[in-house]
């Protein structure tokens, strides 16, 4: 990892509780994010980080936001302490935005009852105010409350956001640039490597007869082949994703793709909004 000079200048011993990384698609914002990670256990016993990215995430499945609590006084990253996972269903945060806010704020109200004094919380690349990337932020900066905004920009296509916020009070906004070693990834780069995460998590996957007419389904019973679902528990919390690989779709039970050893726990079946295939974990609209 490349630190430039303005990582290094950033007064670490400021920031507590949320620190929301904001920044287009490949300006850096993840590397930052496992840099400002590291530095923050210089100054607090326990952080804690939130992969809020959907699409391009690093700490799990696609689809998924998932919170990695380190342990007590150690910096490793990843993460080794427990996770918890919020399933938003989708693959971009567009169109999906109710669940992913609602997810980050299950997340670092997690975190914090855990006992993290610092949650580093990394984001999607949507920015672009035309679709609702301000919004959003917004959203994330109302509902989160974090001490310092980090907002990397290649240009000014944050100023939109930024300006505002330097002259308000709620929240501190800590500007850097892109770093050079930033590298851009073309759409078939970001779709491998999505598809690579998936694989990642599903490799020891079994399939697992489930009676869904014996949970709630949300929303309602729709299941399809190649559905990605999420079981998730009394809480909200996706204890593991499945996808549908066969089974009678009217008889109240399909065969679910899952790395879950059991339905123990389960309280709900969360349906998401996209088919994935089980050998290429591609969508299929996508091709092989
Ligand atoms: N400071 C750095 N030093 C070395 N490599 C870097 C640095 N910053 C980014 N990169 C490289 O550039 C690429 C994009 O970086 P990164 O994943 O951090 O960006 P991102 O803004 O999180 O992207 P995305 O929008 O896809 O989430 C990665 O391959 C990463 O390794
Ligand atoms: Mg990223």
């Amino acid at each position: 990892m490349d630190v430039p000079p303005a990582w290094n200048r950033i007064t670490i011993s400021a920031l507590e509780g949320v620190v929301l990384i904001v920044g287009a698609t490949d300006t850096g914002k993840s590397t930052f994010a496992r840099y400002l990670y590291r530095r923050l256990y210089e100054h607090h016993e326990r952080v804690a980080f939130v992969d809020g990215d959907v699409g391009q995430a690093t700490l799990g499945p696609p689809t998924t936001l998932t919170l990695a609590l380190g342990e007590p006084g150690d910096d490793a990253f990843p993460p080794a302490g427990v996770r918890y996972r919020m399933f938003v269903g989708a693959t971009s945060p567009y169109r999906h935005m109710l669940p992913l806010v609602v997810g980050a704020q299950r997340l670092v109200e997690k975190a914090r009852a855990e006992g993290a004094t610092a949650i580093v919380y990394d984001t999607t690349g949507l920015v672009d105010p035309a679709h609702g990337g301000g919004e959003l932020k917004m959203a994330l900066v109302n509902l989160l409350r974090p001490s310092a905004v980090v907002g990397i920009q290649r240009r000014s296509e944050l100023e939109y956001l930024l300006l505002p916020l330097r002259r308000s009070r709620r929240t501190r906004v800590i500007d850097l640039r892109a770093a050079p070693a930033a590298q851009r990834r073309d759409m078939s780069t970001r779709r491998e490597y999505r598809a690579a995460q998936f694989r990642r998590y599903f490799q020891d996957a079994r399939p697992l007869r489930l009676p869904h007419n014996r949970f709630a389904v949300f929303p309602s019973p729709q299941f399809a082949f190649r559905r990605l679902l999420a079981l998730e528990d009394q809480e909200g919390f996706a204890l593991a994703l499945g996808i549908v690989t066969g089974g009678d779709l009217g008889a109240g039970w399909v065969t679910v793709l899952t790395p879950l050893p059991s339905l123990e726990g389960v309280d709900a079946v969360h349906l998401g909004d996209l088919a994935l295939s089980p050998q290429t974990f591609t969508k299929p609209e996508e091709g092989v």
